[in-house]
């Protein structure tokens, strides 16, 4: 893919004010800290579009990326952030689920998890609703570069057990540091956009 344009275009917090039109929306999932943000500059080769924390739970609203004047990237909410209060926490979730749930311009969730741990149950639970829903998806194991490349075929398996995950969802490896997996993860994406 090549990036010709890449500009942030809101941070929503109700459904009125995502963008208007239909053109097609990849939405990011993950626990906080996972590195969302991290996959949406690395693909964008743009340092600091989204921007990233090492404080979880920085993103706290669907911040829109517009690609190309083709696509988004919708960067949710981090999940399973433990110093937030219960209201705030139903608030987003209820927020990432009616986005979830009823945008009609969505076309592919890109679920994240970190490559060196076990999914949480919060993980589990995203990807079944995402199952549930019939939604397309991919899951990308984060911060590849943290461990060696011998290792990752034995963490993956972890997750991909613990996911339960269907042998035909994509999975790729990725590092926001060494751009691994970037290339694959376009492809993908491209096979969802019809641009
Ligand atoms: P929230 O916005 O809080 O939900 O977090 P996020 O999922 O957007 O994570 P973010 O991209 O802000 O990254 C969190 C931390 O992990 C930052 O310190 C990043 O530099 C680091 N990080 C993200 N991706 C990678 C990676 O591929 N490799 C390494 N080594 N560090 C990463
Ligand atoms: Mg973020």
């Amino acid at each position: 893919m090549k990036i010709k344009s890449a500009e942030f275009t809101i941070s929503a917090v109700k459904p009125e004010q995502y963008p208007e039109g239909n053109q097609p929306e990849i939405a990011l999932a993950g626990r906080s800290n996972v590195g969302k943000s991290s996959l949406i500059n690395r693909m964008l080769n743009r340092r600091n579009l989204a921007r990233t924390s090492s404080k979880p739970g920085k993103t706290q609203t669907l911040n829109y990326y517009h690609i190309n004047q083709q696509f988004y990237f919708v960067d949710l909410p981090g999940y399973g952030f433990a110093r937030v209060p219960q209201a705030i926490k139903a608030q987003w979730s209820k927020m990432i689920e009616h986005y979830l749930s009823k945008r009609e311009n969505l076309k592919l969730v890109l679920q994240l998890v970190d490559i060196r741990h076990a999914p949480s149950k919060e993980d589990v639970a995203m990807y079944e609703w995402l199952n549930h829903y019939g939604l397309p998806k991919v899951v990308i194991a984060t911060k590849a570069d943290k461990i060696s490349r011998g290792q990752w075929q034995k963490h993956m398996k972890i997750i991909r057990n613990a996911l339960q995950m269907d042998p035909s969802v994509p999975f790729i490896p990725f590092s926001a540091e060494t751009g691994q997996g970037k290339e694959e993860l376009w492809n993908v994406i491209t096979s969802f956009i019809d641009t």
